[in-house]
């Protein structure tokens, strides 16, 4: 009898799992674990707007230009040079583990040929194909993780209330059929999109617009979790979100949140812009990576493709250089913890998951002696990151009977420094040990 019931549970047992898998959310920490080691994501915007001459949607929102002329950039959105493989490869070579693509943004117009609405890429321009699934395909065949950006707002909809920044179509109380119409199509998207792509994160935009309840946001985040309970959401979806997402905005304290992600434009727009010629360096963006995953974050970083589908030369050189940096550093980069808490040393930090490592990113070109305060731990051995080449160390200032470590001052020679960003392994026979006093004093 027993051994009978015990081989009706091994036989059973897998498709208890599965069942368990499938029909469960898993904890909140175990769902964020990727984007929590990920550390750094690619954002793309490219849609009608990618021409150069405009913003992205808000042009004709804040009436620079006629819905009528922003929408007739769709005649000559070709796509030509558009090849999805290169751009995952790109994505890929730059250290990115994961990409996140506008389908739709504020304007409505969809990358995908959704068959919920004839404003599509491959219905009405020249392009004449679906261009987000070879691209979505292109990047699982990269072992990236997929991202898929979808915009609540949809301006053009004849539906949607507002238009224009001083124009609205109805309000909602006025005409709450019309609404639920449109939250159909909407909600009938997010759907498709989940379909279609089963994204490992969705990240929604424009909630600002409605309320939760308006939205019916929880009804999203069910939908959306009946079809994958382990797809990531994004905190733009008034609550509903997972995890928060500053924009163009730098903590200066650490935030006390367990996930966030800072999203940047390489230069000053999130859509190619012919005029835009100032971008940040890798250097800039590096300092920015690193102080951001200091501090518990992801960067998510945005690239500009045109409308003929070819990626400006300066965004894949930056790529391409962060990409040979990210490599060299993986190990202080990617399945971190957030660093130490500020006062210990003046940069940017993190730590192995099992705290025994620190990782010490050079701020600036700094090369000679630099110094850690407040470690209670013995150093076993500190290198720099690419060399192997084990640095001296010494200790200043220990009094014996204080509680107050003394001064670390690790010895960096000139000729080891990276071109862009040196970085320091500290290892330790044991998890770091922080001393967090002031010394004695109140
Ligand atoms: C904003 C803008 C939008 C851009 C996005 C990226 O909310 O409306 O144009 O796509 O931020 O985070």
């Amino acid at each position: 009898m027993k051994s009978l019931m015990s081989s009706a549970r091994d036989f059973f047992l897998p498709f208890l799992l599965i069942f368990t898998i499938n029909c469960y959310p898993q904890g909140i920490e175990e769902r964020m674990q990727w984007f929590a080691d990920a550390k750094f994501g690619i954002f793309i915007h490219w849609g009608i707007y990618s021409l150069g001459n405009t913003s992205e949607s808000w042009a004709f929102y804040n009436k620079q230009v006629s819905h009528a002329d922003y929408m007739a950039q769709i005649n000559h959105f070709s796509a030509e040079r558009f090849n999805p493989t290169q751009w995952a490869k790109l994505i890929k070579q730059s250290g990115a583990k994961y990409a996140v693509i506008t389908a739709k943004h504020h304007d409505g117009v969809a990358l995908w040929d959704t068959k919920l609405s004839n404003l599509t890429i491959a219905r009405q321009s020249p392009a004449s194909s679906d261009v987000l699934s070879p691209f979505i395909k292109a990047l699982r065949e990269q072992g990236i993780k997929v991202g898929i950006y979808y915009s609540l707002i949809d301006w053009s909809h004849p539906d949607y209330p507002v238009f224009t920044c001083d124009s609205n179509r109805y309000n909602i109380p006025d005409d709450t059929l019309r609404w639920q119409r449109f939250l159909k199509f909407s909600h009938g998207q997010i759907e498709e999109l989940m379909q279609l792509y089963n994204p490992d994160l969705i990240w929604f935009d424009g909630d600002w617009e409605h309320s939760a309840n308006e939205w019916q946001a929880e009804k999203i985040r069910t939908l959306i979790h009946q079809h994958n309970p382990n797809t990531i959401i994004n905190g733009r979806l008034q609550g509903y979100g997972d995890y928060d997402t500053p924009e163009q905005n730098f903590p200066v304290t650490r935030p006390n949140l367990k996930y966030w992600e800072l999203c940047m434009t390489m230069n000053s727009s999130w859509g190619y812009r012919i005029n835009d010629t100032i971008y940040k360096t890798p250097f800039e963006i590096v300092s920015i990576l690193t102080d951001a995953i200091s501090m518990g974050g992801n960067l998510l970083l945005d690239i500009t493709p045109k409308a003929d589908g070819s990626i400006p030369e300066e965004q894949g050189k930056t790529l391409n250089i962060m990409g040979s940096w990210a490599d060299k550093h993986h190990e202080a980069i990617y399945g971190t913890l957030p660093g130490l808490p500020m006062g210990h040393f003046y940069g940017a930090t993190t730590l192995s998951k099992d705290s025994t490592s620190l990782f010490l990113f050079l701020p600036a070109k700094t090369y000679g002696q630099i110094m850690l305060k407040g470690i209670n731990s013995p150093i076993k051995i500190a290198t720099v990151m690419g060399t192997n080449h084990g640095l001296h160390h010494k200790v200043v200032g220990k009094i014996s009977w204080s509680p107050v470590p003394g001064l670390i001052f690790i010895n960096v020679p000139m000729a080891l420094s990276d071109s862009l960003m040196t970085v320091i392994k500290v290892d330790f026979d044991e998890p770091i040990k922080l001393y967090r006093g002031k010394g004695g004093l109140n």
